[in-house]
């Protein structure tokens, strides 16, 4: 795009912009879940290391390569390689990956619109039925709610970065914290909580094996919003004066900080609306959590609470989950956006309708994935199953595409870009990172076990 490239207008707008993309439903549910059944507080010791030695030295290796290229993710490894192709193809995966990921977020983001329309409405009883949400995920409404859902997503980037992006941050994500803490208040408060709280935090070692390692390092990863060019293109938005790592660490830990107390919401709940709560219970998906749980104790509220407090509790879950998903398709959808614009210096308003017709056409494949249209839910089979248009989406790229993107931008600033540029750009603007421990850290780490750790992630899921 022609004139100045369009920048955050302050740093604690990059920085809650930056962690309203990380803050998304993995935060709110998939972590709580996941920490409670693989060990509780064992679990949540290993994410918290695994966060802050694996995961933050990508972020800022992300950020600081959008910051020192000042382009969409394609742009920023065709700049620093002269267009070097296989480089190129990593910039391809990295907007192809955001875009496919936005695919299958939407459609999820879409359903939980619509839970939260019930919820608002007073539609306790239809959520906790059984059957509500394979009827709902298949009925025609749906595309009424991915309108309105694509409306908000619209009104919101075609704003711009200043005016947009940041200011939808601003406004969503303290609004997101209250809620957070109002409900885990109202949940601590219930019969019962306290033995939610020692389920999901008494450590229990025995858990941890190489497949609860693995999908914790995994959780992590996707939390912080990496290897989806998100850092890279928002980290273009800033100025050469702001602060990377400083930056980095304070969205580290509220993507962290968010996961954590949502665990002290969820397990709670659980518990409080059934005592005898038994481990093998929480074999739910976040989906299923969500969807079809969650709202069972919605419901139950009712004789507790009455029937206004237990749809008020419900619609401020549903808007919590709303406003974490909300900033995330975003952030993700902005990826490609910021692609056509920089790349083939297409208008805001014009990369936005041409990719979000893309996106339409693609999340209603995905949609109809589950049962509207065998085609769809039939798409091909492997791993011994039928895998619908939704399932490939989402094992390809949230699965395998995400550390190999990771494993590509390690090896890019330590070997293509070189160590001591990535270096020179981490320092600038960072006096308190220069010459710390935590520098002798990344400056090893980027290039060596990081990637090598990323890399048997890859080929473990391949
Ligand atoms: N960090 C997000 C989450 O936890 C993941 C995500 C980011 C998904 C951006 C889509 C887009 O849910």
């Amino acid at each position: 795009m022609s004139g100045a490239r369009e920048q955050f207008g302050s740093r604690i707008g990059f920085i809650l912009a930056a962690a309203g993309s990380a803050v998304g439903i993995g935060n709110l549910v998939g972590f709580p879940v996941g920490a409670a059944k693989n060990g509780g507080g064992a679990f949540l010791l290993m994410y918290a290391i695994f966060v802050a030695a694996i995961c933050l030295p990508v972020m800022m290796a992300e950020m600081s390569v959008g910051r020192y290229a000042k382009k969409d993710p394609l742009g920023a490894y065709a700049k620093l390689t002269d267009n070097a192709p296989q480089w190129k193809l990593a910039g391809w995966l990295s907007i192809i990956t955001p875009f496919m990921i936005a695919v299958f977020y939407l459609v999820i983001t879409v359903w939980i619109f619509g839970y939260l329309f019930e919820a608002v409405t007073g539609n306790l009883e239809l959520l906790a039925n059984p059957d509500t949400f394979g009827t709902f995920i298949n009925s025609p409404t749906l595309f009424i709610y991915m309108a309105v859902v694509l409306g908000i997503v619209y009104l919101i980037l075609q704003g711009g970065v200043k005016q947009g992006i940041e200011k939808a941050a601003k406004l969503l994500m303290p609004a997101l914290f209250v809620m957070l803490v109002l409900l885990v208040i109202f949940v601590l408060t219930q019969d019962n909580a306290m033995a939610g709280v020692s389920f999901y935090l008494v450590p229990d070692f025995s858990k941890i094996n190489a497949s609860v390692i693995n999908g914790a390092l995994s959780q992590a990863f996707f939390s912080l919003s990496l290897g989806m060019g998100i850092m890279i293109t928002y980290g273009s938005y800033i100025d050469q004066q702001s602060d990377v790592p400083q930056s980095a660490k304070l969205v580290a830990l509220t993507d962290t900080a968010v996961a954590f107390t949502a665990g002290l919401m969820i397990l709670p709940a659980i518990f409080s609306f059934n005592p005898n709560t038994n481990p093998a219970e929480l074999s739910e998906s976040s989906i299923g959590m969500i969807f079809t749980f969650l709202p069972k104790i919605f419901l139950a509220l009712q004789t507790s609470i009455g029937f206004f407090g237990a749809s008020l509790v419900a619609s401020i879950f549903f808007l919590l989950v709303f406003f974490a998903a909300i900033t995330s398709l975003v952030s993700i959808f902005e990826v490609p956006v910021a692609a056509l614009m920089d790349e083939k210096d297409y208008s805001r308003p014009r990369a936005l309708v041409i990719l979000g017709i893309l996106l339409v056409v693609f999340s209603v494949f995905c949609a109809l994935s589950f049962g509207f249209v065998t085609f769809f839910t039939e798409f091909t089979s492997y791993a011994g199953a039928p895998k619908s248009f939704f399932d490939i989406v989402y094992d390809v790229f949230y699965d395998t595409i995400l550390p190999l993107n990771g494993l590509l931008i390690c090896l890019f600033v330590s070997y293509r870009w070189k160590r001591h540029n990535l270096h020179k750009a981490l320092e600038t603007g960072s006096p308190n990172y220069k010459g710390s421990w935590f520098e002798r850290y990344v400056d090893i780490s980027v290039g060596t076990f990081i990637p090598l750790i990323l890399a048997l992630i890859f080929i473990n899921t391949v």
